[in-house]
């Protein structure tokens, strides 16, 4: 008699793991299926139009993201010309923190929201309004371009880094993704143009981009999308760089990378 109730306890207690994991499963289900929900809501549509640059490239382009009334380059120039302040340029690296002109060779400014949130001036002021202006229209694209190919949430923004590229100066081909860098989805922005030279080259899908100002060009960031940005031949060059992935999880603040384009 003992052994059958002795049985019948595991067995219910089975049951009720069995039926407690299941809710648990139902539970996370509807997370999930809520979050998704959430992050695909676009609260407004910031980009006039929407094109794959070739068929199945997964390279895309939304135009008119951030044109150029919004003052991006004026806006930062301001910031980084006043000797008052810690800002600004510094000579671009690669990987971890290697100075390699031969291999990349502009100028680069880059800052999250939390890097200056201790800066009550009105240059932190400044920052933080341009900050928050681009990442709202930025946002709004990424949900899109997420929704087209089912990626989900991508919870973690790199810092977008500001890049300036004057005549004669590129960055070598390499791809976003790789042994010093984890991102799934690449965006570069384009906030001016007048500059001859420095397409985006893209070798495997042969992709050449000459941009137009206020695009925002995204991409996958594996290595199945190599791309080198082409020497400025005349004039300068801007562009806006911002690494995405799913979460935290490969972020050491100890490791540093490349943002480039
Ligand atoms: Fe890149």
């Amino acid at each position: 008699m003992s052994d059958v109730e002795t049985t019948e306890s595991v067995e219910e207690e089975r049951a009720r793991r069995e039926e407690e994991i299941r809710k648990a499963g139902e539970e996370e289900k509807v997370n999930v299926n809520h979050r998704l929900t959430e992050w695909y809501k676009i609260d407004e549509q910031t980009w006039s139009t929407a094109q794959e640059v070739a068929p199945g490239s997964g390279i895309w382009v939304y135009r008119d993201v951030l044109p150029k009334e919004m003052d991006i380059v004026q806006r930062i120039e301001e910031v980084i010309d006043d000797p008052e302040n810690d800002y600004f340029w510094r000579e671009a690296m690669v990987g971890y923190q290697m100075k390699m002109p031969e291999y990349r060779d502009c100028v680069d400014f880059k800052y999250k929201r939390t890097d200056i949130e201790q800066d009550t001036s009105e240059h932190g002021d400044k920052l933080r309004q341009l900050h928050d202006d681009v990442h709202y229209r930025q946002l709004q694209i990424v949900k899109d371009y997420t929704r087209r190919y089912h990626i989900g949430e991508l919870r973690y923004w790199e810092a977008t880094n500001y890049v300036k590229y004057g005549p004669g100066q590129h960055f070598q081909e390499h791809h976003d993704h790789g042994y010093s860098y984890n991102c799934v989805v690449s965006l570069v922005a384009f906030p001016t143009d007048g500059y001859e030279g420095g397409e985006l080259f893209f070798r495997l899908q042969n992709v050449s981009i000459k941009p137009k100002a206020g695009d925002v060009y995204i991409f996958p960031s594996n290595f199945m999308y190599p791309h080198r940005a082409m020497p400025v031949l005349s004039g300068t060059k801007h562009s806006m760089v911002t690494m995405l992935d799913f979460s935290e999880k490969y972020h050491m603040p100890e490791i540093t990378q490349e943002t480039d384009s």
